[in-house]
């Protein structure tokens, strides 16, 4: 059948012969999508676009929720990023998938632009590391939990297996003091320290003041002595301590 219609259409038999073509067009199945004759639909085709890519792939409707479905997906838009019989990409997009979110995601780009600290997956638009271009049943899009996500590149943070700490906090995920795509504060934080701490840690307790000799407040710096992810260490302090601290001798240098 391919042959037939690339006699007339020479164009299309040299514009279709790409890296990624797509299967019922490698397979010479021009007539699972053109009439040969006639059609109400603009190209010849038998169906509207969306009804006709449903055809062979409406199973990918079954992994997605509502809430996690991109727009484009939902209205079954293929056509936007996929070209229908060939590309020289990753999945046949109409461009490069590093330049495709782009397009449309200006604020994303102008965010990164804008701001000092960039996460690399971000800033080199490997958009589809962290979301479905479709959709999942997770908000946004995303591939996995926040914090799996995050620790399916990042599981050097996690130097114990006790996993004690901020780690499993409820609520205390990644995202509660990392920013996902860019920020303004070094590590990507959503605020610097020890303003982001206090902001959870509000109250100073009888027991607080008694380890830290002072209020919360006052305190310049939580890191210098606490690890914010995880430690074996009671109370998320640091490995390597100063000895007189280490043993409580706080008078040793404090009045
Ligand atoms: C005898 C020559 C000939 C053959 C064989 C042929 N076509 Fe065409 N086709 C044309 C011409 C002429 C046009 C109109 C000019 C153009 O757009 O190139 C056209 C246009 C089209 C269009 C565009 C319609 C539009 O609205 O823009 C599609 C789609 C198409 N053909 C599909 C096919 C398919 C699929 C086959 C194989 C089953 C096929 N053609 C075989 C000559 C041919
Ligand atoms: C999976 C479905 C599908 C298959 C298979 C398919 N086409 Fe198409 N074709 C489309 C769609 C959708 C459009 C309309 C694209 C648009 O409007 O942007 C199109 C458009 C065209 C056009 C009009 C020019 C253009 O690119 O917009 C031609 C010519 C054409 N197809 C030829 C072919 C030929 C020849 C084959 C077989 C080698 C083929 N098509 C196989 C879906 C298909
Ligand atoms: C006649 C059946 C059929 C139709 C209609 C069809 N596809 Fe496909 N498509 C396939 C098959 C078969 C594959 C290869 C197996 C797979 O990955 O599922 C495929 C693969 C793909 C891929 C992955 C390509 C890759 O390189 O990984 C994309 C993207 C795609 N189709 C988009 C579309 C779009 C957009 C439409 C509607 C314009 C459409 N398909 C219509 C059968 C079809
Ligand atoms: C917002 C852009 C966008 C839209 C809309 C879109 N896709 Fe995709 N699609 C992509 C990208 C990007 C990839 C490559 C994913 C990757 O790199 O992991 C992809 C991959 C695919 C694949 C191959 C891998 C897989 O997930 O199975 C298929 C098949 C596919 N798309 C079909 C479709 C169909 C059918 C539609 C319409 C119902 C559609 N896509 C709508 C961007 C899109
Ligand atoms: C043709 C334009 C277009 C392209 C291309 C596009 N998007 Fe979108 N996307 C939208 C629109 C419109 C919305 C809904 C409005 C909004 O939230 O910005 C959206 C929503 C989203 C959302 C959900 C936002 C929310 O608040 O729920 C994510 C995540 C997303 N897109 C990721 C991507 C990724 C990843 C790609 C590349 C594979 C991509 N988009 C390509 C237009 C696009
Ligand atoms: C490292 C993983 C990761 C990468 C890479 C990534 N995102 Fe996200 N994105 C997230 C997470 C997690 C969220 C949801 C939580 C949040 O708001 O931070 C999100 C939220 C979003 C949202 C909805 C909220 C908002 O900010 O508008 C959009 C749209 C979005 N991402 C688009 C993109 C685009 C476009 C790219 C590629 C340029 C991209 N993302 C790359 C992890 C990522
Ligand atoms: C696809 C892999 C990948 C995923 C998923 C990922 N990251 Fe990253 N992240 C990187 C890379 C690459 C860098 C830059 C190199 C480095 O510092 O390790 C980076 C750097 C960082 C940095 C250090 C930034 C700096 O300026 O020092 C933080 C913080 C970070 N990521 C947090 C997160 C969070 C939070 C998530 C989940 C939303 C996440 N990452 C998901 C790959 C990833
Ligand atoms: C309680 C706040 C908090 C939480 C929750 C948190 N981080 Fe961090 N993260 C920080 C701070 C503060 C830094 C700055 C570096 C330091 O002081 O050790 C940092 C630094 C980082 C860095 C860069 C430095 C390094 O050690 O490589 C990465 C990557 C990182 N965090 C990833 C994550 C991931 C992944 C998660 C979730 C599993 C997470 N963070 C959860 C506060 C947090
Ligand atoms: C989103 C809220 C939130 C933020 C932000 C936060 N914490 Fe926490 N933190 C908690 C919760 C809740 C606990 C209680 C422990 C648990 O439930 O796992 C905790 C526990 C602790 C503990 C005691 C751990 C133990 O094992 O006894 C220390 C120390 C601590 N945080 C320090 C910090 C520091 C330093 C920062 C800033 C880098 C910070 N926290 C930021 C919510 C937060
Ligand atoms: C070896 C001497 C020494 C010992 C022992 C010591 N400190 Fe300090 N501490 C200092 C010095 C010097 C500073 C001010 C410079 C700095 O921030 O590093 C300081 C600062 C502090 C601060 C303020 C940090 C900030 O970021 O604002 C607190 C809180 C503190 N110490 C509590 C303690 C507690 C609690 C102990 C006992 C468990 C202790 N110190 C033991 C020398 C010591
Ligand atoms: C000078 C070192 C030092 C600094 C700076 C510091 N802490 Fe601590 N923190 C400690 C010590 C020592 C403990 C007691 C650890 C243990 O033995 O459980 C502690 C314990 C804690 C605990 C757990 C209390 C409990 O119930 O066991 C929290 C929460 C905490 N710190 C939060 C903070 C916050 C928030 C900041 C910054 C505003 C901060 N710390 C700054 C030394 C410090």
């Amino acid at each position: 059948m391919t042959e037939l219609c690339y006699e007339c259409h020479k164009d299309e038999a040299e514009k279709y012969f790409k890296i990624y073509i797509h299967k019922p067009v490698s397979d010479r199945q021009c007539s699972a999508c053109h009439a040969s004759h006639a059609s109400a639909y603009d190209k010849l085709l038998k169906d509207s676009q969306a009804n006709l890519c449903m055809k062979c792939h409406d199973s990918m409707y079954l992994e997605v929720e509502e809430e996690g479905t991109h727009p484009l997906f939902k209205d079954k838009k293929c056509g936007t990023c996929h070209d229908p019989h060939a590309s020289d990409y990753i999945a046949s997009t109409i461009m490069p998938s590093n330049k495709l979110c782009f397009t449309c995601h200006e604020a994303v780009m102008a965010g990164i632009t804008e701001s000092s600290v960039k996460h690399l997956p971000v800033e080199e638009g490997k958009c589809t590391e962290c979301h479905s271009p479709h959709g999942t049943k997770l908000k946004y899009q995303l591939l996995n939990r926040p914090n799996e996500l995050c620790l399916s590149c990042h599981e050097r943070i996690i130097t114990t297996t006790a996993r004690k700490g901020h780690i499993s906090m409820e609520n205390g995920d990644c995202l509660s003091c990392h920013s996902s795509h860019y920020s303004d504060i070094k590590y990507l934080l959503k605020g610097a320290d020890p303003s982001i701490c206090v902001q959870c840690h509000t109250a100073d307790t009888e027991r607080l003041l008694k380890v830290h000799r002072e209020s919360l407040s006052k305190i310049s710096r939580c890191t210098s002595c606490h690890e914010p992810h995880v430690t074996e260490q009671p109370g998320l302090l640091r490995e390597i301590k100063h000895e007189p601290f280490t043993r409580g001798d706080c008078e040793a240098c404090h009045v």
